[in-house]
């Protein structure tokens, strides 16, 4: 479980998280959900300590990131598994070297054990035969599974996925968000997803965080948020005219 608590982050005079208080629980999948330049990039970002918050809590169960020296942070990244915004893959490494590298770096692990480890996180994603290409012979669909079995090549406690689907079709999103569904209920991994695909926030949200203009607006689940009075939030939720007029008719 992660708690955050009155968490505030600036850049110079730019205030763009504004006492953020939430939790992400394990076994779920925990969307953050926000217009473009809301501030959800920057709250995963110290979620995972790569930015420093200026106040505030962050605790890891019981321990607070935010007061952790360098070292101690070091032994917090290994029990997290990250999937950046884009894929961020190494393009000159194939695809057995790019899974393989968190394991070489924290792993601690001999040869053959990385193989069997890498081996079985690209069979998880359903990527057996790729092992030996480089990501630029990848479509975009399969460099996001390498990226997510990069992520989960540590057995991560904590997974985050910085907007998992952009850039895909909508039925490659939705396996994407499936994959992610299912690794977060089968490990128990508590999994923070930042989205503004309305697809995974009703298929995959177990727990909504809606982050308005750097504050925490609205909290709930795929269940209640269609019903929800909050102005922003609908405004957010029923940009689309297709999908109000959908709804519409659904009532
Ligand atoms: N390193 C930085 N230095 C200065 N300002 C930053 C930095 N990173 C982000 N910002 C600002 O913080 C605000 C929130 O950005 P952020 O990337 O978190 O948005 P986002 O909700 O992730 O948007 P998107 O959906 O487009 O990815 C923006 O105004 C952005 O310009
Ligand atoms: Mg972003």
């Amino acid at each position: 479980m992660i708690t955050v608590t009155n968490l505030n982050k600036s850049f110079g005079d730019q205030h763009v998280l504004y006492d953020i208080n939430c939790q992400f629980l394990p076994g779920q999948n925990n969307l953050i959900i926000g217009l473009s330049g809301s501030g959800k990039t920057v709250l995963l970002k110290c979620l995972i300590g790569l930015h420093k918050a200026d106040s505030g809590q962050i605790l890891y169960h019981d321990r607070d990131i935010l007061s952790f020296t360098d070292k101690e942070m070091k032994m917090v990244r290994q029990e997290v598994g990250v999937l950046f915004q884009g894929s961020a893959l190494f393009d000159s490494m194939p695809v057995f070297d790019n899974v393989a590298f968190p394991l070489r770096m924290f792993g601690g692990m001999t040869a053959m054990e990385i193989e069997q480890r890498v081996k079985f996180c690209l069979g998880r994603v359903g990527l057996d035969d790729a092992e030996k290409k480089f990501p630029s012979e990848l479509s975009g669909g399969m460099q996001k599974r390498v990226a997510i079995a990069r992520a989960i090549s540590l057995k991560p406690k904590y997974l985050f996925c910085d907007e998992p689907n952009s850039g895909l079709d909508p039925r490659t999103s939705i396996r994407i968000d499936e994959l992610i569904d299912d690794i977060t209920r089968e490990y128990g991994i508590t999994t923070v997803v930042n989205t503004h695909d309305m697809n995974s926030v009703l298929g995959i949200g177990d727990s909504i965080t809606f982050l308005y203009q750097g504050h925490v607006e609205w909290q709930g689940n795929k269940n209640d948020i269609l019903q929800t009075q909050n102005q922003p939030l609908r405004d957010f939720l029923f940009a689309s005219p297709t999908l109000r007029k959908l709804i519409e008719t659904e009532r």
